[in-house]
């Protein structure tokens, strides 16, 4: 059985009590991790708690429900860098600490909108679901050589605040019932994925 101590950084705004969860070796940060600035401060805090790292998880995301007639600059930049800017940012201080230490895993949160495009407009949303899949796929190539894999994971719909958020109650009962499973996927389908080991050693 794979062991793991879970470290989780989000927003001063979202963090929740990790101890209510049962883990009590779990460390908590938060961090904008759409700025340089917090990001390197969280890894320097990370190696002072002599942290090492081994399978870091891209989770951090952002979805807003507008169509590009509604859409701002603002708007357009901020979800952007919610999803891609924080999986460069956090992948570049990883793999400076993970690149001399083969068997690493690092993963970023996809989604099928990557591949087939977002519903309701989301054009945001979807440019950088796409360019989550384009950067694991040329991450990769840089880190396989160093034994370390990027994989993503790109989820269909995923029973979260986030898809009430963007979809409402109504819609996402909606959504469901176009799922041939007949359920949306839970995030425990999700962490399921995320703690997959592949069968080979890695090379070292
Ligand atoms: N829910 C779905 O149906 C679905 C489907 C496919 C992919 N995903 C992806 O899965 C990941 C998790 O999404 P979720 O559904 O749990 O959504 P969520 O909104 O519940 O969680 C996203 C988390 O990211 C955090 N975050 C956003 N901006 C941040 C920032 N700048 N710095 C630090 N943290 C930040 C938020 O505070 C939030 O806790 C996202 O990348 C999302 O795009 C979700």
């Amino acid at each position: 059985m794979l062991r793991a101590r879970l470290i989780s950084v989000d927003l001063p705004s979202s963090q929740r009590a990790l101890e209510e969860l049962g883990l009590p070796d779990a460390l908590i940060f938060t961090a904008d991790l759409t700025r340089e600035g917090p990001v390197e401060a969280l890894f320097t805090a990370l190696d002072e708690a002599q942290v090492t790292l081994d399978i870091p998880v891209n989770n951090a995301g952002a979805a807003r429900p507008e169509t590009i007639f509604d859409m701002s600059l603002d708007s357009w930049n901020e979800i952007s860098a919610a999803n891609l800017t924080s999986a460069f940012l956090c992948s570049r201080s990883a793999m400076q600490r993970m690149q001399h230490r083969p068997g690493g895993r690092i993963i970023q949160l996809g989604s099928m909108v990557g591949h087939q495009g977002a519903l309701k407009g989301h054009l945001h949303y979807g440019v950088s679901k796409s360019g989550i899949h384009g950067f694991t796929r040329t991450l990769a190539r840089t880190a396989a050589p160093m034994g370390i894999t990027v994989n993503a994971i790109a989820p269909g719909l995923v029973e979260t605040d986030m898809l009430y958020a963007t979809h409402g109650a109504e819609g996402v009962k909606a959504l469901e019932a176009r799922v041939p499973l007949g359920r949306l996927a839970s995030v425990e389908d999700i962490a399921a994925a995320a703690v997959y080991r592949p069968r080979t050693p890695p090379p070292t």
